[in-house]
């Protein structure tokens, strides 16, 4: 039998006590199939010194000394579930610095300082594994990373938070407002007390940006992500969706254009109701990679909660149990990332959705249409359905395929208009 690998866990919250829970479920397998040995020497939370907790792990000291943990000599890999930069970033860096690998499921940490953290392990030659930190219990992050290095990824997509989706999927079916089925996600657990960082598609966009390191071996920072929630969907917008034959899906994309430059986006799409998107409902999750030689592949399941994040925080361990701490290819896909090329919103072209709600009088369609002339965008259709009441009046104008800096132009005009109650609201439409 190897030797076990000795384990400091920080933070011991929904993912952190699903992981104590399976590796104590598990162990005897992965002694016998893998021969690895895995155990907790130590756990570190907020609340631990002060009151006792269940389900900790037999035999592991307890406090709510954090950096102790990080820094003790007897814990070979620190796992990192506290979540957020501070203080989980100081203590992955001295995890690093003390010569301990890192197991993280931190998106909002790999986001904001993943590169510097990766080369300091390099430089420690320690692991650095983070695979629970997009889509929970899919193993996208090592797909992409080890299983497509023969071929060529072209773009990267998919629905990357749960909430989101679950929020659509739900005023798709339901006809309930925005609020109503948030409440219902916060009450059934898919959705945190604070739910900002997931509809307004903050935490999609660290993913994304997370993905398309990987896949296109470039330094993308966060801020490169053009980021959109989805607060501003309304139940006619499904209305008018069916129509189309489509349906709202939050989607981000990674796209790389064949000069190499990159265009990223959280947004709501209108997807086609024939698409793989289309199905996936409630807090799933679903990513394509799209390659140049072997097509479209699609990796979809349970990309939240504790038990399935937990299980792809435990392939990280077991792997470094079995491959030791600086084999295979490195956590970013890359041993040097090019610099970030991104493209210019004139690459970004596609048919578009523009929802208006206005104060109904004579003359609007003439005069938004002309507004769109002058900016050469063309109208393909105008829908609207049967509506009680003048004062606030919604309607759909879609648009041929336009990109997006002339659209961009059109719509600052638009909204300049004197007859709309909200700002008018464009979705792109994809197949
Ligand atoms: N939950 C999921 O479905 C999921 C999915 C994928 C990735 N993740 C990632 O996994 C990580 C953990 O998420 P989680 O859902 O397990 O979070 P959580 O339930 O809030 O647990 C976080 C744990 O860390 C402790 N903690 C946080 N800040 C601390 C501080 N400053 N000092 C001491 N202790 C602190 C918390 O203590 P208290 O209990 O006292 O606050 C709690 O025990 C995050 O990075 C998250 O993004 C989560």
């Amino acid at each position: 039998m190897s030797a076990p690998l000795r384990l400091g866990l920080l933070g011991f919250g929904t993912v952190g006590k699903a992981l104590v829970r399976l590796l104590q479920a598990e162990a005897p397998r992965l002694a016998r199939q893998l021969d690895v040995d895995l155990r907790f020497v130590a756990v570190a939370s907020r609340a631990l010194g002060r009151k006792p907790a269940e389900g900790l792990p037999e035999g592991a000291r307890v406090t709510d000394d954090l950096l102790a943990v990080a820094s003790s000599p007897d814990v070979d890999v620190v796992v990192e579930l506290l979540g957020g930069l501070d203080p989980a970033g100081p203590l992955v860096v001295a995890a690093l610095e003390a010569g301990k690998s890192v197991v993280t499921a931190n998106k909002a940490l790999l986001a904001a300082r993943g590169s510097e953290l990766a080369r300091l392990a390099r430089d420690r030659h320690v692991a650095f594994a983070f695979e629970a930190s997009v889509a929970g219990g899919i193993p996208i992050l090592r797909a992409i990373r080890e299983g497509f290095t023969g071929d060529r990824i072209d773009s990267v997509s998919g629905i990357l938070n749960g909430t989101s989706n679950f929020v659509l999927t739900g005023m798709a079916r339901s006809s309930r407002g925005f609020g109503d089925v948030l409440a219902e996600a916060q009450a059934l657990g898919y959705a945190e007390a604070d739910p900002a960082a997931d509809v307004e598609g903050t935490d999609a966009a660290c993913k994304l940006a997370l993905l398309a390191r990987l896949a296109f071996g470039q330094e993308v920072p966060l801020e490169a992500v053009r980021t959109e929630g989805i607060t501003r969907l309304q139940p006619v917008d499904f209305v008018y969706a069916g129509m189309l034959g489509r349906t709202p899906r939050q989607l981000g994309t990674a796209r790389r254009l064949g000069d190499g430059r990159l265009l990223l986006s959280v947004r709501t799409h209108l997807v086609s109701n024939l698409s793989m998107l289309a199905r996936v409902d409630g807090p799933f999750n679903a990513v394509q990679v799209s390659t140049t030689r072997g097509g479209d592949f699609v990796f979809s399941g349970r990309g939240a909660g504790g038990d399935p994040t937990a299980t792809a925080v435990l392939a990280d361990l077991v792997e470094i149990a079995r491959r030791g701490p600086s084999s295979g290819v490195p956590p970013f896909g890359a041993e040097a990332p090019a610099p970030f090329a991104p493209a210019e919103l004139t690459d970004s072209v596609a048919p578009f959705y523009l929802r208006f709600v206005v104060k109904d009088r004579p003359g609007i369609l003439a005069e938004l249409a002309s507004v769109l002339a002058r900016h050469d965008v063309n109208v393909d259709a105008v829908f609207q359905t049967p509506w009680s009441g003048k004062t606030a009046l919604p309607f759909v104008v879609t648009l041929e395929p336009v990109d997006e800096e002339r659209l961009g132009h059109a719509l600052v005009e638009l909204a300049a208009l004197p007859f709309h109650v909200e700002a008018p609201l464009a979705l792109p439409m994809t197949p």
